[in-house]
């Protein structure tokens, strides 16, 4: 099956190329607080991500399914969810509208943790259709429209045409009777993109910046004539932010997704503006080289750290970090900049 083989492709490349240690959360910087007048203990992880109230800030962003083998990874990543009570997103389910064989790659995701909140994932090619039988696939409590035209166009099998996308969201957010949220994969969103969507109606936008997961660098790697040169293609996480920033969109709420390592990275998201934070490729290898005990401690040492900041910044809550001045270097700075943001 070939799509089955593309999913586990993804996979294998995604943890073979992911960038190097260094990303663009090292540009950022708090300024310390030596009297923040708080205690550790009454620091609370939980957020607003309306109409969602989240139990943590960070969520199990899309992955995978479509394929017998993606059920174990998505069983597993389920189980972190439902113990940490994080939020979840399933990989795109094109490939279980299409081919009900699959339908228990995703399917299993909702069994191993029936009340917890879990989101539907298709690219903004599908039918409001389409997107309605994702939603009922899983029992979802939103739907996620992923959008990845450079991922699209450096994949051999993938699509070319990249019209009606507007449309298709608006259309989909009226009638699909959840949350809609729309995101990017890794390549970032700049203010038009961002106020596009906004202006569709939807009130949640994950701006999935540069940082972690290269698709570019994955589909390289499966294309017999690849090109490389697109591989720094696009904004990091944190001048997607900024991006958003610019725009003073009311009523719109941001997920950064896009190299988050750690709890600390998580801080500098949420002081950045974000409501939540993503991960994808962090724990992709942790629940395909650990343990599931120690996928669970990771995610454990995640929110000690990013409490650990919060405490050092006296914010009690992940929403109190954003009125927390961060200070930007490096080439962040010099971007933005040019950007007209400082
Ligand atoms: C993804 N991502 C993704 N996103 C999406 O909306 N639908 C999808 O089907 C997939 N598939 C997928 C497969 C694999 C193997 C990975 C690692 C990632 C993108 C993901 O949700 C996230 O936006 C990016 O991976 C960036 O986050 P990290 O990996 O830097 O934390």
């Amino acid at each position: 099956m070939e799509r089955a083989k593309r999913k586990m492709e993804h996979i294998e490349y995604a943890l073979a190329t992911a960038d190097a240690k260094g990303n663009a959360w090292d540009d950022l910087s708090f300024v310390p607080n030596s009297l923040p007048n708080i205690s550790y203990g009454n620091t609370k992880l939980e957020t607003d991500l309306p109409p969602f109230r989240l139990s943590s800030p960070f969520l199990i962003n899309a992955m995978t399914g479509g394929a017998a083998a993606a059920t174990e990874i998505n069983r597993l990543l389920a189980i972190v969810a439902r113990e940490k009570g994080l939020a979840m997103a399933v990989g795109s389910q094109m490939a279980a509208l299409r081919d009900p064989a699959v339908v228990e790659s995703y399917a299993v995701v909702r069994r191993e943790n029936p009340d917890g909140i879990v989101f539907a994932n298709l690219g903004a090619e599908a039918t409001v259709e389409q997107a309605q039988r994702a939603v009922e696939m899983i029992r979802a409590d939103g739907l996620q429209i992923h959008l990845n035209v450079m991922q699209e166009l450096l994949m051999p099998e993938g699509d070319r045409d990249f019209t009606g996308y507007l449309e298709r969201i608006r259309a989909i957010r009226e009638a699909v009777g959840v949350p809609v949220i729309v995101k990017e994969v890794g390549f970032g969103m700049s203010r038009r993109s961002i106020e596009q969507v906004a202006s569709a109606g939807v009130s949640i936008i994950d701006v999935g910046g540069r940082g972690g997961t290269n698709f570019a660098k994955v589909e390289n790697q499966r294309h017999p004539a690849p090109l490389p040169m697109f591989e720094s293609w696009g904004l990091s996480t944190p001048e997607s932010l900024l991006e958003a920033d610019a725009c003073r969109l009311d009523g719109v709420r941001l997920i950064a997704t896009g190299g988050i390592r750690h709890g600390l990275d998580a801080a500098k998201a949420l002081a950045l503006g974000a409501s939540a934070v993503g991960v994808a490729g962090a724990l992709l290898r942790l629940v395909t080289h650990e343990t599931l005990e120690a996928c669970l401690a990771a995610v454990d040492a995640w929110h000690h750290q990013l409490r650990v900041a919060m405490t050092a910044l006296g914010a009690a809550e992940p929403a109190d970090l954003r009125r927390i001045p961060v200070l930007i270097t490096g080439m962040t700075a010099e971007r933005a900049r040019l950007r007209g943001r400082e």
